[in-house]
């Protein structure tokens, strides 16, 4: 969405703005809303990138300042290694994000949540690594779902980027693939054991700017108050759920449900 339009919603067809219309307004304060939620993904999407290239910068540079350090033959042939293995490394999270390496579309498709879910993991690993979080997968075979990657992606970062900001000094993410026959919807169940959430403040997490975050974290994450709104909004966009569970002092899991692909057979 754009500025211009907002501001064309605010004007009537010929031209006299229309800003006292409440149904105009609230059209207009919600593409605002839209858009404030994209940047906020793209911002989260950004610093998790970032972080993870330096890290892998790093190592480029102090490999390559050891090959010209050291002149004996298996040195340079470590150095070398190293540098190949932390390029493959940062190729691989550019293809992620740009949904390049997946040829991810704009549009609903049948999409692979398993593999959506380990590309986001190669981006938060260094981030889970430095707090301490031990990251447990269960997956079990799924069937694909009706999704637009590159959404879906925000959406699993931003549970991910807030159960590990649940649990400040460490701790378990529990994640969990599964098909349910019942609702003929793949589940991913994000669950970590962090403060959990008052069971008065459950009804407002959802809604937007809703955050009891003091503002961005060291790494520029969180405190927006926009991540579950985009979240909510992008699952029922896709058909799918979205609930919570949670108790104070033991932990939080997200559900996600989302319709399962059916490939319609070629029509003969
Ligand atoms: N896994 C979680 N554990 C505890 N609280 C959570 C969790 N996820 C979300 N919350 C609560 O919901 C609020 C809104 O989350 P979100 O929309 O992502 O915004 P933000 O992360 O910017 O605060 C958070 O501020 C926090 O209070
Ligand atoms: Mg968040």
């Amino acid at each position: 969405m754009s500025e211009a339009n907002v501001g064309s919603l605010l004007e009537k067809e010929d031209g006299v703005e229309h800003r006292d219309d409440p149904a105009v307004r609230i059209a207009a304060l919600e593409l605002q809303l839209e858009h404030a939620q994209k940047l906020t993904a793209l911002g989260e999407l950004a610093g998790t990138t970032t972080h993870e290239f330096n890290n892998v910068l790093m190592t480029v540079i102090n490999y390559a300042k050891m090959g010209l350090r050291h002149k004996d033959d298996a040195t340079r042939q470590k150095a070398f290694e190293k540098i190949l293995a932390a390029a493959t490394r940062a190729s691989k999270i550019t293809g992620t994000i740009l949904g390049v390496a997946k040829n991810r579309k704009n549009r609903l498709e049948p999409t692979d949540l398993t593999g959506l879910v380990e590309d986001t993991l190669l981006l938060l690993e260094r981030e889970m690594n430095k707090y301490r979080i031990a990251v447990e997968k269960i997956f079990r075979p799924v069937p694909e779902v009706m999704a637009e990657g590159n959404r879906i992606q925000q959406v699993i970062l931003n549970l991910l980027i807030n159960a590990r900001q649940a649990m400040p000094d460490g701790g378990r993410l529990a994640l969990k693939i599964d098909y349910d026959a019942e609702s003929d919807m793949v589940d991913l169940v994000v669950r970590d054991f962090g403060c959990g959430i008052p069971k008065e403040r459950l009804p407002r997490i959802f809604e937007p700017y809703f955050s009891t975050k003091s503002g961005p974290d060291e790494s520029g994450k969180g405190g927006t108050g926009l991540g579950l709104a985009l979240c909510k909004r992008v699952i029922e966009e896709h058909y799918g759920r979205i609930r919570v569970d949670s108790a104070l002092g033991k932990g939080t899991a997200f559900t996600l449900k989302l319709p399962v692909a059916r490939r319609t057979g070629p029509a003969c």
